[in-house]
């Protein structure tokens, strides 16, 4: 993997919640300092998430105590919370002090909805360290914890203070890891950028995961900024999100990763005339783009049981053209021939 351009590059985002950076900083976690202000810190962290990172913030810091929690989803919840409250209250944590996530997006909700809550909300600073969380869950302010096995049904919109994105974080992530992150910046492009989905296409996307990351964060800020509380626009971030969520509701023993099953829900969602440019770029990453054929009954299933729970109709993201969308109410019975000619063929 080779690292190019956008070495400390900024971009600023401004909401009704909050204003805060998204600082681009190649060994950002080595001058954590630089970002956080706070004299003391509680850095949370997972166990999938090599340690020397949440070391590397905290002898950074005069008063760093860190947090490790197992890695996965089942840790979004509200035992860890309460973990979590009860770590600072006993080591005396003052509304002047903060939370620091080291992590992906797991770590990042976790922490930003603790923090939120904390004395009626301290400091949060995230430090997004996989593709997916620097491209997509970091920003936007989303904070959340899964309860009774709804996911993010517990949550509050929190924007940090800012967020530190260090692609040298990147270096130990497995390419299937990278290719998980890189499925929204796909959907990022589909919807919003041409130009990025042909630098998809035309070069390898690994050697220009900086400049990806940079442009994704880039759609991801102006899409919040216009609207932080996903009243509307916000919406176009949920594209190949319905098929997806249905794949994740059959998923025994996580054989998708999120990315993926995102990659797999935007194929459907594209105008014939440009499916296979989505497919081939889809292919570079080694992304799927169907379910193995045992799991596609399944899925169509899971998809009719959701149908069920919101009614005839469905409004779905359509991408028309590449970097074009719009939102599109449809009968469900339409949705879902949609779904089964790409999951049948
Ligand atoms: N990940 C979707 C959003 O932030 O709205």
């Amino acid at each position: 993997m080779t690292f190019k351009v956008n070495e400390n590059k900024s971009l600023n985002i401004k909401t009704a919640t909050g204003e805060y950076k998204v600082n681009f900083c190649r060994g950002g976690i080595k001058q954590a300092d630089k970002y956080i202000k706070n004299n003391k810190a509680l850095i949370i962290t997972d166990n999938g998430v090599p340690a020397e990172y949440a070391q590397a913030v905290k002898s950074r810091l005069s008063d760093g105590k860190i947090l490790t929690l197992p890695q996965g989803e089942a840790t979004k919840n509200m035992d860890n919370y309460q973990k979590i409250l009860s770590t600072l209250v006993e080591n005396n944590f003052t509304r002047s002090d903060c939370i620091v996530a080291v992590g992906g997006g797991v770590v990042g909700d976790l922490a930003g909805f603790a923090a939120s809550t904390y004395m009626r909300g301290i400091d949060f600073y995230n430090i997004p360290t996989t593709v997916l969380s620097q491209v997509d869950s970091s920003v936007g302010g989303k904070t959340a914890i899964d309860f009774m096995g709804i996911k993010n049904i517990v949550g509050a919109f929190y924007p940090p203070k800012a967020v530190i994105i260090d692609t040298d974080t990147l270096k130990t992530l497995p390419e299937r890891q990278i290719a998980n992150g890189l499925a929204e910046s796909v959907k990022m492009a589909l919807t919003n950028d041409k130009e990025l989905f042909e630098l998809f296409e035309n070069s390898n996307p690994l050697e220009n995961l900086e400049e990806i990351i940079y442009r994704s964060v880039k759609i991801k800020a102006e899409i919040v900024e216009a609207d932080e509380k996903e009243k509307g626009l916000r919406r176009v971030l949920n594209f190949g999100h319905t098929l997806a969520h249905a794949i994740e509701s059959v998923n025994q023993m996580e054989k998708y990763y999120h990315g993926e099953c995102v990659a797999i829900g935007m194929v459907p969602m594209c105008d014939t005339k440009i499916r296979e440019r989505v497919i081939n770029v889809l292919n570079k990453l080694i992304l799927p783009t169907k379910p193995d054929k045992e799991d596609a009954d399944e899925i169509i299933k899971a998809c009719i049981h959701d149908k069920k729970m919101s009614g005839d109709d469905i409004t779905v993201v359509y991408v028309s053209n590449v970097g074009e969308f719009r939102f599109e109410k449809i009968p469900f019975s339409k949705y879902e021939d949609m779904i089964r000619q790409v999951l049948n063929q």
